[in-house]
């Protein structure tokens, strides 16, 4: 089966289930899943009873979707997304993304754990995503075009959406919540980086870093969504501290964040 089969095949089969027709598409990342639980939800959907879909295999995501809404938009929420350090290939990667965009999603909303490289971070800040670093990580586009969602070699001058970063800046004020500005730069994981490569990072211009989301971006701007995205800063990045980096860490600053990342995401996506 083609990418673009497998695609249809898993549109066919939530289409089937679900008549819900989401106009903002919300990733949540590692441990930030709590927002889920909030939504007044309309339908939920496992990943597992959707046909092809790629399932996760990490610890501390969930894997469904939740349909609802928030404020007056129709949202759909992805408790969990597949990464590449899984052993996924990229095109199952970034399936979820494009589904959701078949669903019928204009605006994407893009969240992650990731490592802070700006110095003047602490962990337990938020950086909104101003654009990002995919390079080391392998295209999403790679393989036949899918025409029909967008072109063969798409623009990504302006990746995540001005008004929406506005948006989203404007309502972290509103909260009193810091909101750092930056870039996310992408790394395959599933090794935290060395002290050398955060170096190179930060040279290269990069606020944070993470495992996920950089891909999945690039499939949203061929597709035609409009994109805004938070780094939710878990760790400082390696080097930074004396600390080793594990899981955990990431995953017990995520619980602890989740409050108020729950409260940025949510009103935000009611001002959208
Ligand atoms: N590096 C990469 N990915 C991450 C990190 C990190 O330090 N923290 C959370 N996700």
């Amino acid at each position: 089966m083609t990418p673009l089969e497998k695609l249809h095949k898993c549109h066919d089969s939530i289409k089937s289930k679900i008549p819900f027709k989401p106009r903002v598409a919300i990733i949540l990342g590692s441990g930030l899943g709590a927002l889920a639980d909030e939504i007044d939800a309309a339908a939920t959907i496992d990943y597992s009873e959707i046909d092809g879909f790629p399932q996760s295999t990490v610890i501390g995501h969930k894997g469904c979707f939740v349909f609802g809404h928030i404020g007056g938009n129709p949202v759909v929420v992805m408790q969990g997304r597949v990464h590449y350090y899984e052993g996924y290939c990229m095109s199952d990667v970034v399936l979820p993304v494009r589904l959701m965009r078949l669903m019928g999603a204009e605006i994407l909303f893009l969240t992650n754990a990731a490592g802070g490289i700006n110095a003047e971070m602490t962990a337990g800040d938020f950086m909104l995503i101003t654009d990002q670093i995919s390079t080391f990580a392998p295209n999403p586009l790679i393989g036949g075009n899918m025409e029909e969602l967008g072109t063969r070699f798409p623009d990504m001058s302006g990746i995540y959406n001005a008004e929406l970063r506005e948006i989203v800046q404007r309502t972290a004020d509103e909260l009193g919540i810091k909101l750092f500005e930056g870039v996310y730069v992408q790394t395959t994981g599933p090794s935290f980086e060395s002290p050398a490569e955060i170096k190179m990072l930060r040279t290269f211009g990069a606020g944070a870093v993470g495992m996920s989301t950089a891909c999945e971006a690039i499939a949203a701007n061929h597709a035609g969504f409009k994109i805004c995205g938070i780094s939710f800063i878990a760790n400082l990045a390696c080097g930074m501290t004396d600390n080793p980096l594990t899981h955990a860490e990431v995953m017990e600053a995520a619980d602890n964040g989740a409050p108020l990342f729950k409260k940025i995401v949510r009103s935000a996506v009611e001002k959208m």
